[in-house]
């Protein structure tokens, strides 16, 4: 294995995270290597090189720290050790160490907001009482009414609709209330104690001395809450993205202004860690020095570039193309206004389709193009044109892909991995599906364990067949090993388009990008990238000279010359000319 130097700056001058790829693996589901059903760490390594022939730049770990899993390891018990269920720290330095020694940097989850109700310090400030230090560590609260039997207030969360659950006291009595804005067992840091910011600056250190190249920021536009978390009128809204450029009417528990500090404080340590590094490197040293955070916020454009400014994080997951129809319009006014909100701060936008929180592109786009898919889907819901998402899919991830900024993957996506739809009720664990009574489908669909070979027990994932989540049949067709046998596979795709992503600098600056008759039409001076967003062939005229070097179908041959300079797009499909 050769070392692999990594340079702070490529060979435009760019930092490399600008227009990095990067790939998220979401460990239970990935590879097992002990074959208890769960993926782990090792299972990870294992699987490093097909990442480094896909040609990505980073991995990004979803949690791996010690928790009770009741949010899938977003329920933190132990912030500075790996669950047992993952491996161990050495598994964790192992997996760091391989990755570089591949040109891989690492970019781990941190999650700031809340903890487990596991966590030590909840445990401690149950059991230390009303006004103590330890219940200063999160947001206790009396309760209204005459015996307090009432939630300190009205915000909403939790499985009986409010984000507070009462504690018994030492004596038994029922008593204060703690504050959890996600589940039950998920209780919020008090980010107004300075002893929460310092346990996660040391929290931060921990994992850069380890080597890790970066944070990924679990619900980033958290943490902060309005003083004195008052109950306000908030207009209801759709979907995942949280409205709140209106001060009025922003949700009290939302994008507060506060949360600012925080990241400014996270950039300082990092950035002080960064230069002690450089300070300590020799001449030889591969130089993985420079770390980035990655804020998760489900926010609008005016208000997420406010955490891209050039003292805070160095990106932001942005929401668009997660939640744009496919139609070149509303693709178009998406993707420009990212583009602009990005260059007032002078940051570069992330783009991403798919993700653990996120029906599958390869599903979510073979429905019509306004149903809305926030909620997941169960098999008693309105099944998908599994065809027409495969296409429109492929022809999605090739304009993405074909974007100025960041990239980011979802595990299974560079095999075109569909939803699954038809989990049996009592194979759901997320507990969105559990503490809704089942009201809400959840996100289990997006996370059954990855195909990797079509003849193996689990599909290559466990070497014993188990796996945490029951895969389909169906999950054959799309197995590694018969796509890495057919030049069309949707595996293939990737790795080109991820080769010429790099030759043709496709997430460098584009010179325009323009909605056309249906097409979206990204142009550069030595690139043209068409999507056709209808379901019928539409006619293009590109730059001179021009002509297609990657299609979503895979077949270049597919697109034919109707003119000079002049091609037939097929419907649904994305051309690369260059
Ligand atoms: C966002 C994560 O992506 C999601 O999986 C998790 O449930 C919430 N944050 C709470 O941590």
């Amino acid at each position: 294995m050769s070392s692999a130097p990594q340079h702070p700056v490529d060979d435009a001058g760019r930092p490399w995270w600008h227009d990095a790829v990067i790939y998220q693996v979401y460990p239970r589901s990935f590879a097992d290597a002990n074959g208890d059903g769960m993926g782990d760490l090792a299972g990870v390594t294992a699987h490093l090189d097909h990442l480094a022939a896909l040609g990505v730049d980073a991995i990004w770990l979803s949690p791996f720290y010690t928790s009770p899993q009741s949010d899938c390891g977003y329920d933190v018990a132990d912030y500075l050790d790996v669950d047992p269920m993952f491996g161990t720290l050495a598994d964790l330095d192992d997996l760091v160490a391989q990755a570089h020694g591949r040109g891989l940097r690492v970019v781990v989850d941190i999650v700031p907001n809340h903890s487990s109700s596991a966590h030590r310090l909840f445990q401690a400030a149950l059991t230390a009482g009303p006004g103590s230090p330890e219940r200063a560590m999160y947001v206790f609260r009396d309760g209204r009414g005459e015996r307090g039997e009432l939630p300190p207030n009205a915000w909403p969360g939790g499985d009986d609709g409010s984000a507070w659950t009462r504690v018994r006291e030492a004596d038994g009595a029922w008593g204060q209330w703690y504050l959890h804005i996600f589940g039950i067992d998920q209780p919020d840091w008090d980010w107004t104690n300075p002893a929460v910011a310092d346990m996660f600056d040391d929290v931060l250190r921990f994992w850069l001395d380890r080597g890790v190249d970066g944070f990924r920021i679990d619900v980033a536009h958290g943490m902060a809450k309005e003083d004195g978390l008052p109950d306000r009128a908030i207009a209801p809204w759709e979907g995942w993205v949280i409205p709140t450029v209106d001060p009025a009417t922003r949700p009290p528990m939302w994008d507060q202004d506060a949360v600012h500090d925080i990241h400014r404080r996270w950039r300082r340590v990092v950035d002080e860690h960064t230069a002690a590094q450089r300070a300590r490197r020799t001449a030889d040293d591969p130089a993985y020095d420079d770390r980035i955070l990655v804020a998760e916020a489900w926010l609008e454009p005016e208000r997420l570039q406010l955490y891209l400014r050039p003292d805070e994080l160095h990106q932001a997951f942005n929401p668009d193309l997660l939640v744009t129809p496919w139609r070149a319009d509303d693709l178009v006014a998406a993707i420009t206004t990212s583009l602009e909100t990005c260059a007032a701060v002078g940051a570069m936008p992330t783009w991403v389709l798919s993700n653990h929180d996120i029906v599958r592109h390869a599903t979510r786009l073979g429905y019509a193009a306004d149903r809305p898919l926030g909620g997941g889907i169960g098999p008693r819901d309105e099944q998908p044109d599994r065809e027409l998402g495969q296409r429109r899919g492929r022809a999605a991830s090739l304009l993405m892909m074909a974007l100025p900024g960041g990239v980011y993957l979802y595990e299974g996506e560079e095999l075109g991995l569909p939803e699954v739809t038809d989990l049996p009720d009592e194979a759901r664990l997320d507990y969105v599906f559990l503490e809704s009574g089942g009201a809400q489908v959840g996100r289990d669909g997006c996370r059954v364990p990855i195909p990797w070979r079509a003849d193996a027990p689990a599909f290559g994932f466990s070497p014993t067949g188990r796996s945490w989540l029951p895969q389909p049949e169906w999950f054959r067709e799309f197995a590694a090993d018969v796509q890495e046998l057919d030049p069309d596979s949707t595996l293939w795709l990737y790795r080109r388009a991820l080769r010429l992503r790099r030759d043709l600098d496709l997430g460098g600056p584009a010179s325009s990008v323009e909605a056309r008759d249906g097409l979206v039409v990204v142009t550069r001076p030595a690139s043209c990238v068409v999507a056709n967003t209808t379901g019928e062939s539409v006619e293009v005229a590109v730059p001179a000279g021009l002509a297609p070097v990657l299609v979503s179908l895979g077949d270049a041959g597919g697109v034919p010359r109707v003119g000079e300079d002049r091609w037939a797009v097929p419907g649904d499909v994305t051309v690369w000319f260059g």
